[in-house]
């Protein structure tokens, strides 16, 4: 990433309206990361509500001003947490669960069951049960041994189902997270569809229309041309959801589309009947959150390189390791800075590197670093790993400070160990 010194400005992936206050430190909605190292403890998960509340109306914005039949769905699995699903509720999306679990979380959030879709290669019979008796509005058909399971657990109750399809497209992205494509565990093949289509009939499956979903992180929107005119190929349906994945920056050299040329390109072909639905995750939170952490140690190795190690790292963002994913980073009250570092986590692996050559101001131990873009799939993907407690989840709006996921503690690690 960064190959020239930075110079001490608040770049685009922070959250809207971040800024270095009079001291010099950076302030995410109204609130000062120094302080909020002191208050919360680190590191922490740190997100500017007002940033989620404005990309969720952009998202409702882009699409109303080009069609009336539109529905925008929270994919929930970017970040999920009773308050984040409430906020999303609030301003009028709807929400895509995979699991019972991303389902417990949107119905403590207050999304109205009907406004929930169920998606998952392989919904286990619990999960499924559990959609059914609360009333989950579409269950995303992915499989004929679904469709019979399906058959037998919502006979007579007129389940409202759609159809998950492979269409066949590869946008560029990593190759872990290309959904589309025909060699997937998800969905049915072009071919395959016309005998899905005709078993949801004969399992009194009520269906409202196909989705896909071609993957995530995608900046390229023929991809998602190409996705609107292969399904609106495949018959006139109320529904057509299109999927999520629209990408975001990571680093200041990132572009991605905007909202708005993104709803252009999924609408430009879609049939004018159809209500178009997409689902985004990561381009509604993942710009909104920053993690914060303290430095612990400084290591220069003479001209080989030199390590800053924070108390976090791979347990609470697994996305440098799974993906090569790139990061910035700086010291939360010296932004800038000239000295090539390499942000490590404090796990047992050389590979738990959060950021490889960062330009940091004279990292000292103490400092408060924040890691910007960190809303999607960083809390998602925490895991326990060296049993370390996952950090906690503060919404910061107007210079308020509000704890909305509290941090783990020991007993908590405890707490399902028998004996
Ligand atoms: N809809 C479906 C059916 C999905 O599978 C996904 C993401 C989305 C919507 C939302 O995609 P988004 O707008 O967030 O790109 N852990 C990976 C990302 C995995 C995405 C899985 N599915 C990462 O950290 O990059």
């Amino acid at each position: 990433m960064a190959s020239t010194p930075q110079t001490a400005t608040v770049s685009h992936v922070y959250p809207l309206g971040s800024r270095l206050n009079e001291r010099g430190r950076l302030e995410v909605g109204g609130c000062d990361m120094i302080e909020l190292a002191a208050d919360f403890g680190t590191p922490a998960y740190v997100y500017a509500e007002d940033d989620m509340r404005s990309r969720a109306r952009g998202y409702r914005e882009a699409f109303r001003g080009r069609t009336e039949r539109f529905e925008i769905v929270y994919a929930s699995k970017a970040f999920a947490c009773t308050a984040v699903c409430r906020l999303m509720a609030e301003e009028g999306l709807s929400c895509d669960i995979a699991s019972g679990g991303e389902l417990h979380l949107a119905l403590a959030g207050g999304f109205p069951p009907e406004r929930i879709y169920m998606h998952g290669n392989n919904k286990s019979e619990a999960d499924l049960r559990m959609a059914i008796e609360q009333g989950v509005g579409h269950i995303v058909v992915d499989s004929f041994d679904e469709i019979d399971r399906l058959e037998r657990l919502a006979a007579g109750r007129g389940q409202r189902v759609m159809l998950r399809v492979t269409p066949g497209i590869s946008p560029t992205t990593h190759s872990s997270i290309q959904t589309g494509q025909e060699d997937s565990k998800f969905g049915f093949g072009l071919a395959e569809v016309p005998r899905a289509l005709e078993r949801c009939g004969e399992a009194g499956l009520e269906l409202r229309g196909l989705h896909a979903h071609i993957g995530s992180q995608v900046f390229e929107l023929e991809a998602y041309e190409r996705l609107a005119e292969v399904l609106a190929g495949m018959g006139d349906w109320p529904l057509l959801n299109l999927g999520g994945g629209l990408g975001i920056a990571y680093t200041r050299d990132d572009e991605p589309p905007t909202v708005e040329d993104y709803a252009e390109a999924l609408l430009r072909r879609a049939p004018e009947g159809a209500t178009v639905l997409c689902e985004p995750g990561r381009s509604l939170v993942g710009n909104a959150g920053v993690t914060i952490y303290r430095i612990g140690t400084v290591k220069h190795i003479p001209n080989v390189r030199t390590y800053v190690s924070v108390d976090g790292g791979m347990s609470d963002n697994l996305r440098p390791m799974l993906y090569g994913a790139r990061y910035e980073a700086e010291i939360a009250d010296r932004f800038g800075g000239e000295v090539l570092c390499t942000v490590a986590g404090m796990h047992c692996e050389s590979g738990d590197i959060l950021v490889r050559d960062v330009f940091l101001a004279d990292p000292r131990p103490g400092d408060v670093l924040v890691v910007p873009a960190t809303g999607a799939y960083g809390h998602a993907m925490a895991n326990n790993y060296n049993s370390v407690p996952r950090p906690p989840v503060v919404f910061c709006k107007d210079g308020d400070a509000r704890l909305v996921v509290r941090r783990e503690i020991y007993e908590d690690l405890t707490a399902r160990d028998v004996q």
